[in-house]
């Protein structure tokens, strides 16, 4: 069984941690067959699932409703949930009162916040309810009004500083992991060599100690863009439209259903049917 400790486990003996994002029950089913080491039921949702262009709208309800449907397919899985914007913000009772819910409505494992030291109270606080804490650093997509939009983080000194301080200050509050997403691979590098818990990468490259993809990408599901640390390991987006072009064709051709997908009835009642409503 996956817990945090496999992750403190695979650190220590340099082996990589993989990691995908999930938001729905048969998803989940297929995952529980394989052998990764952790599922995150990102705020991602919010813009693969719902078709936002960013994560900002996505409510404590809505984490709490995707976390249960996947439970449910990976009854023993280690299920990481993200604290949707604005829900660790406020104060550290705020944090550990939504926290608490997700965890205790949903049966997620751990939490992941984004942010460094400006959230290290609700980290903290988090911690101390005894909710392991996982960090999120550099392409933080809650953030992105302050960015200017989806960018490369850490790309001068004084951002790469924080970066690395924020992640060692998170790592000082107790969490047990952090993602980072798109910093520089030689930042990604430094942080990773720096840090006694699991660096997580998304497009950071291939020297964190472990990866973390949103399946939607990782399965070619999302036709409508690619960004360019994504790899799609499969092009289900292309084979379902085909498949679903060969379903319409055979609807129109009554190919399908054949006797195969259909149930049958005695004889003798179709045949009294028929006589009662003169067909
Ligand atoms: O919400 C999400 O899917 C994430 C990953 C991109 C790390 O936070």
């Amino acid at each position: 069984m996956k817990t945090i400790h496999t992750f403190y486990d695979k650190k220590q003996k340099k082996e990589k941690i993989s990691m995908v994002t999930c938001y729905d029950y048969s998803t989940a089913r297929l995952l529980s067959t394989t052998d990764l080491d952790a599922v995150l039921v990102g705020d991602s949702l919010g813009m693969v699932f719902q078709g936002n262009n960013d994560t900002l709208s996505v409510t404590v309800d809505d984490m709490i409703y995707h976390t249960k449907a996947v439970r449910k397919g990976l009854p023993d899985g280690f299920i990481v949930t993200d604290m949707p914007f604005l829900s660790y913000h406020v104060s550290p009772e705020d944090a550990v009162r939504n926290g608490g819910r997700i965890i205790k409505e949903s049966g997620a494992s751990a939490l992941k916040l984004e942010g460094g030291k400006e959230i290290i109270q609700s980290v903290k606080a988090l911690i101390a309810a005894k909710i392991p804490v996982m960090g999120h650093l550099g392409l933080t997509p809650q953030s992105f009004n302050m960015f200017g939009g989806f960018k490369v983080q850490g790309k001068n000194l004084a951002a790469a500083r924080m970066i690395i301080e924020d992640a060692l200050a998170l790592q000082e509050a107790g969490v047990f992991s952090i993602t980072i997403e798109c910093v520089p691979v030689k930042l990604a590098e430094i942080i990773t060599q720096l840090s006694d818990i699991a660096i997580i990468g998304i497009g950071c490259g291939n020297c964190t100690d472990g990866q973390v993809l949103v399946i939607n990408d990782a399965l070619g599901t999302c036709i409508d863009m690619k960004p360019k640390f994504v790899k799609q390991f499969l092009n289900s987006g292309v084979e379902s439209i085909k498949a679903i072009e060969t379903y319409i064709s055979e609807v129109k051709t009554s190919t399908f259903p054949d006797s195969s997908h259909t149930f049958s009835i005695d004889e003798d009642i179709i045949i009294q049917l028929k006589k009662e409503f003169k067909l």
